[in-house]
């Protein structure tokens, strides 16, 4: 397995739409493995195929002390209740950004046995699911910023999406 480059900001690669996954063969979990390797060695708790530079639409999602999730063509089918949180994201490095997230999510999606799943979260997974999905359509966190002064200059990486 291979640790993969991230596509930082202003890369274009990150504002484009990616396409759904249609099947789930060797090069597409070749993939999956690359990205859950990529996300741990860049001490992230999420990652989006676009942030490889690869427009599937493919998430991974590690908690601290939970095992790792993929979603394959994830989709949000309900969100609730809304709190600030402060977000950083692994393509835009040494940043921070205050910005308002929904409190639970469940998005449904296919795990990587092509087997159709829901994921139901709260809080930080509720956070991750948003975060990562926005990956998938070009969406960055740094575009819910309500005033440039929301996002700050971090002296050290925190865990990223
Ligand atoms: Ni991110």
């Amino acid at each position: 397995m291979q640790v993969l480059p991230i596509r930082l900001v202003p890369d274009p690669v990150l504002r484009r739409k990616a396409k759904r996954v249609r099947g789930l063969d060797g090069p597409t979990q070749r993939l999956i493995d690359e990205m859950i390797e990529t996300m741990r060695d860049a001490y992230g708790v999420g990652l989006a195929a676009p942030q490889v530079g690869k427009l599937w639409r493919i998430i991974v999602i590690e908690l601290p002390g939970e095992e790792v999730k993929t979603l394959i063509n994830p989709e949000v089918v309900k969100k609730g209740g809304e709190r600030v949180v402060e977000e950083g994201c692994l393509s835009i490095p040494g940043y921070r950004g205050e910005i308002k997230r929904s409190v639970s999510v469940t998005a449904k999606g296919y795990n990587r046995q092509g087997k159709e799943i829901r994921l139901r979260g709260k809080e930080l997974l509720a956070q991750a699911l948003e975060h990562e999905i926005d990956h998938l359509n070009g969406v960055l966190y740094i575009d819910y910023l309500e005033s440039p002064d929301k996002l700050y200059k971090i002296h050290w990486e925190q865990a990223g999406l």
